[in-house]
């Protein structure tokens, strides 16, 4: 068939799409076509616009280094990586669920503690917080054995490797889960912090009027052969910024009971306020993975 008009142009493109060889992708791309070509014609896309698109996606991968990569970045700001993490989780996305994005910092072979030890590797001064955390199955039953990494930001709001005054590995340590399904460990209160702003997404966000910080959270990858690995953020309670995630990642089930104490520190060295977090983890039977680092 020829293209005669606009109209035209969606039925060619699905029909010649047609002889992708494997179903899924035929599936994904008829999609693709539809909803793509739906929205040109729903806003009625100019040229003018049409270029401005373009330099968009080219400055995602430009912007995207080793350490940065911009276009995960952009997906955690439109709302994507919430709704894909939503859909692929909860039973499929039928019930509340404690997973969540993984973010751009995890980094492989984080340093193994026992539990009860410290995630703390060089100085790093603010409240301490003291975590207890517990794995359980959907019936309830504890799951031992599961292999836990833990990383979070800085009081300061800095992650180890953008922070020249912390050590290699500071704040990340991965624990085991005892008979229990529990582990536990102390590090020092996390705060929310900004995200980068120099690059496409910068444009969204002033484009929004938007802020652009996360609310203060500690990180978690739970895996356990047998189990979905369960990737997860615990938000803390006190963060004015909730509801106004840059990246849409805070949901209800995610709001962790973050404790303020005054006295009777749980250890010696602890002077002022300090804080305790107990949090249950629920995994769901599937295909334990490990997620490809987002940068080197
Ligand atoms: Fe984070």
């Amino acid at each position: 068939m020829l293209i005669k008009t606009q109209e035209d142009v969606t039925p060619v493109v699905l029909e010649a799409f047609k002889s992708a060889p494997d179903p899924r992708v035929r599936e994904i791309l008829a999609a693709l076509v539809k909803h793509l070509h739906a929205f040109a014609r729903d806003v009625h896309l100019t040229e003018e616009e049409f270029e401005k698109a373009v330099q968009f996606v080219v400055a995602l991968g430009q912007k995207t280094t080793a350490t940065h990569n911009e276009a995960v970045l952009m997906s955690g700001s439109l709302g994507f990586s919430a709704l894909v993490c939503l859909l692929n989780n909860g039973n499929n996305g039928q019930t509340e669920t404690t997973a969540n994005l993984l973010g751009p910092f995890w980094r492989m072979n984080s340093p193994r503690t026992e539990n009860g030890g410290t995630l703390i590797r060089s100085p790093t001064p603010g409240p301490a917080i003291f975590v207890n955390c517990w794995v359980k199955d959907q019936q309830g039953r504890p799951i031992e054995g599961a292999e836990v990494d833990v990383w979070h930001s800085s009081p300061e709001g800095f992650y180890e490797q953008q922070d020249e005054k912390q050590a290699d590995m500071n704040l990340r340590g991965k624990f085991l889960t005892d008979a229990e399904g529990h582990f536990w460990f102390r590090s020092v209160k996390p705060a929310g912090y900004p995200i980068p702003i120099d690059g496409p997404v910068g444009d969204l966000v002033r484009a929004t009027g938007r802020h652009h910080f996360r609310p203060a959270h500690l990180h978690f990858l739970i895996f356990k052969p047998g189990f979905k690995t369960l990737i997860s953020q615990i938000y803390s309670n006190d963060d004015d910024k909730l509801e106004t995630d840059v990246q849409f990642g805070v949901t209800r089930a995610l709001i962790g009971n973050y404790l303020r104490h005054d006295d009777a520190p749980p250890a010696p060295d602890v002077t002022g306020e300090w804080y305790s977090l107990d949090q249950t983890f629920v995994m769901e039977p599937g295909k334990s993975r490990l997620p490809k680092p987002p940068i080197e």
